[in-house]
């Protein structure tokens, strides 16, 4: 029998784990430089959890989550998404009353849905997100969107437009949702069976059909916007403010809606523009989700986040050409002759590795050449040649493969010989 790696599931393999560390270091930089500590939560919840937060009418929740019941006959969900998790840690620890306060948490994990595999798409990939939890200033708004921005400059990418919206508060969105109804439900056979469930389950969710997007109905549709309370609009404009004041240029879009139900006020998107990129363009997503916290049964902490998955970061470097410098080759490689020059090699190999050296050696007893090819194929800085005349006079030979020269060095002083040189 043949095994496969599961449908929507994909092996990082070693000529792209690298990426994968030069992306999570970049991750790290930036939420120290903010000011975001890490934080890890186990892989399954309650399922009850993520019905309530991201919601029972979501396809996440309706069609998508890898649910199980375990050997207790509790229902357990791999979580789909980072929030919900996030913000349970936040009340089941009783985060609110760190005296210092929001509280700016991030993380890095595989999430797991189960989707219609697509490039860019899979069923279990890893988002980086950040939660900001205790702070209903619109400035920690535009500081999430920033750090957002600023991790996928780091990565190279310029190809970026970021797309906002307001949600608005609970009472806004409640009228807007009824215009809704009342403009969608006289036509509505003339929609897809999707809408059609979705008109009083969560009509918000018509507007960003992918089957129906060109029905005239959805042009005219009434628009949040319009729906906004004062205070709202003072808000949404408010992290417009704050966005300019960092030079970071946005676009508005009424139509942003989001798939999940936690959302209100903020919601954003950042798209890749680039040409090269597949038909889904959405590399980050996030908002504020005020309320959550009392939702599962915590005091009132207003909280706003984003979420993105690295998989679609490498892609849209790919698309824009844009690639890391690989730093994690070889040091020193080590070529042996012969049995006594072997075992001497090998204990040198282990001397460079504890001075952080990175050396490695050959295990096959190849012939010299095969074991140059190797070094060569590996781009080591230096080759190290030991054959039983060196082992006798306690020397080695040096090669510097960038300039080929090569000298003989006593054991006693090679590791600070190659120190010196890798300078
Ligand atoms: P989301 O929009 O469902 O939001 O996902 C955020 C990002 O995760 C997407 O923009 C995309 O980069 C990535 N993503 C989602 N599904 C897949 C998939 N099947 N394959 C590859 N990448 C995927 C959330 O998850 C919210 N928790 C974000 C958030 C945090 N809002 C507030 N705080």
């Amino acid at each position: 029998m043949n095994f496969k790696v599961p449908r929507g599931t994909q092996d990082i393999l070693p000529q792209d784990s690298w990426k994968w560390h030069k992306v999570e270091q970049i991750i790290s930089d930036v939420c120290r430089a903010y000011r975001y500590s890490e934080i890890r939560t186990p892989i399954f919840e309650q399922t009850e959890l993520f019905q309530r937060t991201v919601g029972d009418a979501t396809d996440i929740v309706q069609k998508e989550m890898y649910t199980f019941e375990d050997r207790g006959k509790r229902s357990m969900t791999l979580r789909p998404e980072g929030t919900a998790p996030v913000v349970r840690s936040f009340v089941e620890n009783k985060m609110h009353g760190i005296p210092d306060q929001p509280v700016k948490l991030y993380y890095v994990g595989p999430m797991f849905r189960y989707e219609r595999q697509q490039a860019g798409r899979y069923r279990q990939f890893v988002q980086f997100g950040v939660e900001a939890i205790g702070s209903d200033n619109p400035m920690i708004d535009a500081e999430v969107i920033a750090l957002a921005l600023d991790v996928y400059r780091r990565a190279g990418l310029k190809d970026l437009k970021l797309v906002i919206n307001s949600l608005g508060d609970r009472a806004s969105r409640a009228k807007h949702r009824e215009a809704l109804v009342a403009h969608f439900e006289p036509r509505i056979e003339e929609f897809c069976s999707d809408c059609q469930t979705r008109l009083h389950q969560n009509p918000l969710r018509i507007l960003d059909c992918k089957k129906d997007h060109e029905h005239p109905l959805m042009v005219t549709a009434p628009k949040l916007t319009d729906y906004l309370s004062d205070e709202n609009a003072a808000y949404f404009e408010a992290v417009q403010n704050y966005l300019a004041a960092l030079n970071i240029s946005f676009e508005i879009d009424p139509n942003l809606v989001r798939g999940l139900d936690y959302y209100n006020h903020t919601a954003f998107e950042i798209m890749s523009t680039s040409e090269g990129f597949g038909a889904i363009t959405t590399l980050c997503g996030g908002g504020r989700y005020d309320g959550m916290t009392e939702e599962i049964g915590g005091p009132n902490a207003p909280g706003i986040g984003f979420a993105m998955s690295i998989e679609r970061l490498l892609l849209a470097m790919e698309a824009e050409n844009v690639t890391f410098e690989n730093d994690e080759l070889l040091d020193v490689y080590v070529a042996t002759l012969g049995e006594e020059a072997e075992k001497f090699g090998f204990v040198l190999t282990q001397q460079l590795r504890a001075a952080n050296i990175h050396t490695d050696t050959d295990f096959l007893q190849r012939k010299m050449k095969g074991q140059m090819k190797t070094a060569d194929r590996q781009q080591a800085r230096f080759v190290i040649v030991i054959g039983e005349t060196e082992v006798e006079q306690q020397v080695v030979q040096l090669k510097n493969m960038a300039t080929g020269e090569q000298r003989e060095v006593a054991v006693s002083e090679v590791v600070t010989t190659i120190q010196q040189l890798m300078k």
